[in-house]
């Protein structure tokens, strides 16, 4: 075998709809502000009781029942999140016993809303060093256990939500490699900080840095992938802002890909919004089988990766 593929994907939103208009009634905004600022119409918010290890299992359940396979046939599962409340055991070991899986590795990512990329690339390295052959890579979060509800800067952003996808081993790599990198000089730009930890960041730095550095670096992953960026079948980025979406892939000269707007109906889920996204273009069929998409993760630390895949 010489590299992974990806065989499906999966995802779970909480019931809860809150809409602009709602959250007009909590703080001083407007669904005028929030749709021109950063493009979101609605968010799901967890039930009180909800918690990141269940929204990722029934992610996995997903995309396990759409790849056939069983828990017990996972050997390693790493779910990417940054709101998890307990420091051990980890959310990926809560995933495996909930699910009944034997004996996996069990390994969390912490690299806010870049986690997903960063944990299918170590999948990918995993499946290609032959130490795993299947493999359940989750996406969940809760941020808002971790928002200021009076800040109308933060709290209209964010929402929850889990997504996951299977990998397998390959004789075809069908995982481009990965570009990663952080900006360690932007550590504090996005943050959740403090006891029991508060989402703040400085909104136009991070905006400025995501709409000026990434178009290149994306070119980048595109490059080392040996794929075109007129030949993406699929954008999947980070689903922070419409604004930073649609100009990114404008910029990427990816002119025939479907981009994904997740964030309009979703808001952002950190390091669950590439996989719900995606699972959304696929359960939609908006992306043929096969062909690439680039799957591309930015936020806290600043920490970036980006792969290209084939679609499931
Ligand atoms: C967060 C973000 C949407 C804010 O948009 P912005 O245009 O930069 O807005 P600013 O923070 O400069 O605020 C502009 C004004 O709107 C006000 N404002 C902020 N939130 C508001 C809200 N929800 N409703 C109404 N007004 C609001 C501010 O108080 C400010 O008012 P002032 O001009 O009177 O001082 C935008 O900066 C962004 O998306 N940044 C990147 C985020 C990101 O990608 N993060 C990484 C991954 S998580």
């Amino acid at each position: 075998m010489t590299g992974s593929r990806v065989v499906a994907v999966g995802h779970y939103q909480p019931d809860r709809v809150l809409t602009n208009a709602e959250l007009a009634t909590i703080v001083d905004t407007s669904d005028e502000w929030i749709r021109s600022r950063v493009g979101i119409e609605t968010r799901r918010i967890a039930a009180d009781d909800e918690t990141v290890d269940d929204m990722a299992a029934r992610a996995a359940e997903k995309a396990l029942a759409n790849a056939g396979l069983a828990a017990t046939d996972i050997d390693y599962v790493a779910v990417a999140t940054c709101t998890a409340i307990d420091r051990s055991p980890n959310m990926a070991a809560r995933v495996a016993a909930r699910l009944g899986m034997t004996t996996p590795a069990a390994i969390d990512v912490n690299t806010a809303c870049s986690g997903f990329t960063h944990a299918l690339a170590t999948a990918d390295h995993a499946i290609r060093a032959g130490a795993a052959s299947k493999a359940l890579v989750i996406g969940s979060e809760k941020l808002t256990d971790f928002t200021d509800w009076s800040d109308r800067s933060t709290c209209v952003l964010v929402g929850d939500g889990a997504g996951a996808v299977v990998l397998t081993a390959a004789d075809e790599p069908e995982v481009g490699p990965v570009t990663w990198g952080s900006v360690p000089e932007m550590a504090n730009a996005v943050r959740i900080e403090g006891r029991p930890g508060t989402f703040g960041q400085e909104g136009q730095a991070v905006f400025r840095w995501a709409t000026t550095e990434l178009p290149r670096i994306g070119r980048l992953v595109c490059e080392r992938s040996g794929i075109a960026p007129e030949d993406l079948a699929g954008i999947v980025l980070h689903q922070a802002n419409l604004r930073i979406i649609e100009p990114l892939a404008a910029r990427l000269g990816a002119t025939n890909a479907v981009v994904a707007r997740d964030v309009v109906e979703s808001g952002n889920t950190s390091a669950a919004s590439i996989p719900i996204a995606l699972s959304k273009l696929v359960e939609r069929r908006e992306v043929p089988a096969g062909a690439p998409v680039l799957l591309f993760g930015f936020g806290g630390g600043l920490s970036y990766a980006g792969l290209v895949i084939r679609c499931p």
